[in-house]
């Protein structure tokens, strides 16, 4: 059942189930949004570091050439990360993404899964479009939030990175359906064809 609103559409605040917060909460959507920044600067950070594993598991060079790509746009939004500080008057700080931290875990879990070749590049391509979508959602509110906040000059440069994000997204489904896809799925045949049919049960579970 829905819960019971008032005409302002606020839900009344008995406080029920909500979590106590931290001393150091955001009072406000400046500084939600201030914490979310120092969240998505902390991801950008990480990636730096992450991306350069990708390139060198990669095998497609369209793929490798994706992510080098991705890498100096990313060292170019850490920057852009520390003009929106800078257009809001704040010192750049790095907050620890637990998001990001899990996503580039999976990353590297997905090429440890994976044997070298078109199986670990759909992949790698998998565990990529996982990270851009938790991005572009970050970069979709941080420039809604930032226009309600009057912030123009951070919304111009945050929509910069969105737009940066959503481009990435779509390159790498491109790679995917292009052949990355059906060449993964040709490994499959490949293995089969070459395993003696006492063992195939494998597949056929
Ligand atoms: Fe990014």
């Amino acid at each position: 059942m829905a819960t019971p609103k008032s005409s302002n559409g606020k839900s009344p605040s008995n406080g029920a189930g909500k979590k106590p917060a931290k001393s150091n909460a955001a009072k406000g959507l400046h500084e939600l949004f201030e914490d979310q920044l120092k969240d998505i600067y902390w991801a950008e950070k990480a990636l730096t570091k992450a991306i350069p594993k990708m390139i060198k598991n990669a095998t497609s060079t369209e793929l490798k050439s994706a992510f080098t790509d991705h890498l100096d746009v990313t060292e170019e939004q850490v920057a852009r990360c520390e003009e929106v500080f800078e257009a809001i008057g704040k010192k750049a700080t790095a907050s620890k993404c637990e998001a990001m931290e899990g996503l580039i875990k999976e990353a590297e879990e997905m090429m440890e899964s994976t044997e070298p070749g078109s199986v670990r590049d759909a992949g790698l391509i998998c565990a990529a479009q996982k990270v851009e979508h938790y991005e572009i959602a970050t970069y979709g509110t941080l420039v809604a939030w930032a226009k309600q906040l009057g912030e123009s000059e951070a919304a111009t440069l945050l929509e910069e990175t969105l737009n940066e994000e959503k481009e990435a997204d779509v390159t790498l489904t491109g790679i995917a359906e292009a052949y990355v896809n059906e060449e993964a799925e040709d490994t499959e045949e490949e293995d089969d064809e070459n395993t003696p049919t006492m063992t195939k049960s494998k597949k056929t579970k």
